[in-house]
């Protein structure tokens, strides 16, 4: 579905990524891990048509989409949860859903993709009305992860959805992707909690300073980390050193 070809990106002098290549296959729930740094969200925003790359194609359900607008790229399928969230915090929650529907709109659809929603993340109906800048955290990040799926995107790309979130939050949002993934949506995940994602993706990306390390299933990418329980410990702060 998704193929990345050596792919280039950088800010003025400083080069964040140096020829990576990586697919996504239809149906698949792939993880791209790295440290703080790696280029994890360069290569997110790269895709998406944010960040025009230097070298290297993108390929997108067999067309070449390397330098596209993001409004085009958005069009063609794919949609990004950014990093941080980025809701409108004034805005109500309904008219952020709105907002992620708007290259879709259709009256009658609008509708039944908002019981879509609310079935997915009850809590948005509940606080429909409310400004988005009201909902904790969780429920932001929920909003964001909605507001994504309201373009009916063939590939959801999430950047970190689980930073800075509760332990308890962080299960239901990790549960939801699962969920998603199991209704057929291509997802992929960027994560600083490589322990996390390891458990519910079907292949791993390590990204280290600029270069994929290794890819593989979760069990090949465990077995070729040493001493495991340290660099994907991570214990409880939420972030976690991967090295090979
Ligand atoms: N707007 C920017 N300007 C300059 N350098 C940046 C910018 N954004 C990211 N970088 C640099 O690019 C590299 C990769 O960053 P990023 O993709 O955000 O990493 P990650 O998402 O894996 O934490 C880092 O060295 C970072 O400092
Ligand atoms: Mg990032």
């Amino acid at each position: 579905m998704l193929t990345i070809e050596n792919l280039t990106a950088s800010y003025g002098a400083i080069t964040a990524l140096h020829g990576i290549s990586l697919e996504v296959g239809e149906g698949e729930l792939v993880a791209l891990l790295g440290s703080n740094g790696a280029g994890k969200s360069t290569t997110l925003k790269s895709i998406c048509g944010l960040l025009r790359p230097g070298q290297g194609a993108i390929r997108f359900l067999g067309e070449d989409i390397t330098g596209k607008a993001p409004e085009v790229i958005l069009k063609k399928g794919i949609s990004m949860v950014p990093e941080g969230r980025e809701i409108f915090g004034g805005l109500t929650v309904e008219e952020n859903l709105r907002l992620g529907a708007f290259t879709s709109y259709q009256r009658d659809r609008y509708r039944a993709d908002l019981d879509e929603m609310f079935a997915l993340f009850p809590i948005l109906k509940e606080r429909f009305t409310q400004a988005g800048g009201l909902l904790s955290g969780g429920e932001q990040q929920m909003l964001a992860i909605a507001r994504a799926l309201m373009s009916h995107p063939k590939l959801l790309m999430l950047d970190e959805p689980s930073l800075g979130l509760s332990p308890t939050m962080t299960d239901s949002i990790f549960e939801l992707i699962s969920a998603l993934r199991d209704r057929g949506t291509t997802i992929l995940l960027v994560e600083q909690n490589a322990e996390r994602a390891l458990e519910i993706v079907d292949r791993a990306y390590l990204l280290d300073t600029g270069s994929i390390e290794f890819s593989g299933t979760p069990d090949e990418l465990k077995r070729r980390v040493d001493i495991a329980s340290v660099y994907f410990g991570g214990e409880d702060d939420g972030t976690c050193e991967v090295r090979l």
